[in-house]
């Protein structure tokens, strides 16, 4: 079977091609895209600003959802509303970028109700790794008497989402942003405080004045190290990106002192079960208030090597989506 993709060799740009998907491999499921998204590593790698293809030739994109249209793993069937996020989809074998996709079954998640497949990849890696950390958060203690959510990176996809959610579930929500041109918007999401990250006046010192009941870090880097020391008795940080840098600079004073949790999100190598529970929320009680107020983008692939510079750029906000032509 032919399928319109984004196809990428080593060492080359990837390009626009027509892939031949062969026979469907045993245990996989193959399926028909109707949206896939744009996620900052699938920037990375489209752009070649970081090395995020494992195999090659490889079609990107990390996120899809569609319908199934053969199966040949038991508890996926044919006409199924699926999605799939992450798993080393996009990266260690081929992903959302194209028409149609072959996609081990073990991988392939029924779109729960009350979610359909737009929706789905407006929340996408984005909005699964924001669920993700807050669930991770909560079960480590975190409610709205703790204090105020810090959100790092608050006006790319993860922190847009995670600012309607939090804001939903009643946090209260402080948005530290690069863009203060995105004030409105993050407040319309519900953040009660936008601001840059000089307005928070941290210390240097390794324990500065306890602020903020947790902190979802989209940043990294400097930034991570300067807030770890301002967290309240018992909080905790959500570490998921390095948008601003991998390294951290810390003390153990946070951690010995105040019982602060350093907490890793890894959203690609999620345990199923735990996946599938993220997914049931994200349906549910974390459901984002205003899906459709979080900015999206609606793209179609060849439009995806432009907006990938423009993300990598800082020049776009929210989400990012792919609607392929069915
Ligand atoms: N651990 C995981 O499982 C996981 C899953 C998804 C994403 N991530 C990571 O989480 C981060 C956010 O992902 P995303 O998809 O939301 O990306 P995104 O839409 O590009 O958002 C990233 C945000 O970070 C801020 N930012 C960008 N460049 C920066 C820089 N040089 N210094 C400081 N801040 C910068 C910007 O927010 P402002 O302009 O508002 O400051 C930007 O909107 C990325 O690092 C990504 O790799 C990790």
């Amino acid at each position: 079977m032919k399928s319109k993709a984004i196809y990428a060799e080593k060492e080359n740009k990837p390009i626009i091609k027509e892939v031949d998907l062969g026979s469907l491999k045993p245990n996989y499921v193959r399926v028909q895209s109707y949206y896939s998204s744009l996620n900052y590593k699938d920037a990375l790698g489209i752009t070649g600003k970081g090395k995020i293809f494992r195999s090659f030739p490889i079609v990107p994109g990390i996120d899809v959802s569609g319908a199934v249209i053969d199966s040949n793993f038991e508890s996926i069937k044919e006409g199924d509303k699926v999605l799939v996020t992450g798993c080393g989809l996009g990266e260690n074998f081929s992903g959302g970028y194209s028409q149609y996709v072959d996609i081990p079954g073990e991988y392939v998640i029924p779109i729960p109700k009350n979610l359909c497949r737009q929706k789905a990849m407006i929340l996408g890696t984005a909005g699964f790794t924001a669920g993700l950390a807050i669930h991770r958060l909560e079960e480590n203690g975190l409610n709205i008497n703790s204090g105020p959510v810090l959100v790092t990176g608050a006006s790319g996809g993860v922190g847009a989402i995670a600012i309607n959610i939090l804001s939903k579930l009643g946090y209260e929500v402080w948005a530290v942003t690069g863009r203060s041109q995105h004030e409105g918007f993050l407040k319309t999401l519900g953040a009660s405080k936008v601001m840059s990250v000089n307005d928070l006046q941290l210390d240097t010192k390794p324990l500065g004045k306890a602020m903020f009941g947790a902190i979802i870090d989209n940043v990294g880097g400097e930034l991570l190290s300067q807030l770890l020391p301002h967290i309240n008795l018992w909080g905790s940080v959500a570490s998921i990106g390095l948008a601003g840098g991998h390294k951290i600079k810390t003390t153990v004073m946070p951690f010995i002192l105040r019982g602060v949790s350093l907490i890793g999100i890894s959203s690609t190598n999620c345990p199923m079960p735990l996946r599938k529970l993220i997914w049931e929320k994200l349906a549910g009680t974390y459901m984002p208030n205003n899906l459709e107020e979080i900015r999206v983008n609606k793209i179609k692939l060849e439009d995806v090597f432009e907006y990938s510079e423009k993300l990598i750029n800082r020049q776009l906000y929210g989400r990012t989506i792919i609607k392929f032509e069915r």
